[in-house]
């Protein structure tokens, strides 16, 4: 591991940012949450190759201190530094908050660096200035205010309100969805005083998108459901494209790495990426 402080002086793996089109595109989150991220990149990037790393071993993130956040962040981003990715992208709300400033310095000129947070940012300021919204995210997210933040800096008149909603992350990664479990939990926290009134909710956690058709019957369509995955892929392809790094080619083998390795989350990847990936157990993870 590179010691950031002295990254300057030091050699680095390449002589500037990693402008190869061919290189694949990495991403990461707490676990296999991030796989709808990854899942909509393919769905609007298929040529790009990827290569994801779900850190099993320490999800989830949403409970965990800043510093160890950032540990983990920091040693996911020198794997696939290794692997060559040209861009890293954080398909995690509770790693982008604690981790993307510190990522950004750290791998320099090594990659681009994308995170969930900005582009849902730019496009609840773009589409709904003055509203009411609501967002729901695990304790880190929401307690690191960076949402708030933002959206404060971009002037757009909106009225945040956050809510902490702990139990959904555990409870998807567990499978645990579209039963009387799941339907109970979601309508405890979205009926929270919080959430009163709001125009749309924000879901500010990549696990969520498997929970928003039940999120939708709640309001009964009539709040609208925002998650990231669509507008990151979107937002991927213009920086890509403006960085002239699209790959032109097919696309040859994607890769899933793990940190710890399950049949369940094997299985459990059908749901998130819609379609069952075979999981390696990243070998250099100890
Ligand atoms: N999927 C992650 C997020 O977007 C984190 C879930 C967790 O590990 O707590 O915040």
């Amino acid at each position: 591991m590179r010691n950031i402080t002295n990254s300057r002086s030091q050699p680095l793996f390449l002589t500037d940012m990693n402008n190869n089109p061919t290189a694949p595109i990495g991403i990461f989150d707490s676990g296999i949450g991030g796989l709808t991220v990854a899942q909509a990149i393919k769905k609007l990037l298929p040529k790009e190759n990827i290569v994801y790393f779900g850190d099993t071993a320490h999800l989830p993130y949403g409970d965990k201190s800043e510093a160890a956040i950032q540990a983990y962040s920091i040693k996911i981003a020198d794997i696939l530094l290794k692997k060559s990715c040209k861009v890293i992208v954080i398909a995690c709300n509770s790693a982008s908050s604690a981790s993307y400033e510190l990522l950004k310095e750290y791998v320099r000129k090594d990659a681009h660096i994308i995170n969930v947070i900005d582009p849902m940012v730019e496009y609840i300021t773009e589409n709904f200035s003055g509203k009411r919204i609501g967002l729901i995210g695990t304790k880190r997210t929401v307690q690191s205010g960076i949402y708030s933040r933002k959206i404060q800096e971009a002037n757009s008149g909106i009225l945040l309100q956050s809510l902490a909603t702990p139990l959904l992350a555990p409870m998807i990664e567990e499978g645990f969805f579209n039963n009387q479990i799941s339907h109970e939990i979601i309508r405890q926290y979205l009926e929270d005083e919080t959430l009163k009134d709001i125009d749309a909710l924000v879901l500010a956690c990549t696990h969520y998108p498997l929970i928003k058709k039940e999120i939708n019957q709640f309001y009964q369509n009539q709040v609208a459901v925002l998650d990231s995955a669509e507008v990151v892929a979107q937002a991927l392809q213009r920086h890509l494209a403006y960085n002239r790094l699209l790959h032109a080619e097919e696309a040859l083998l994607d890769h899933f790495f793990v940190s710890d390795y399950t049949e369940s989350f094997e299985a459990s990847t059908r749901l998130f990426f819609g379609e069952q990936v075979t999981l390696e157990k990243h070998p250099l993870w100890n």
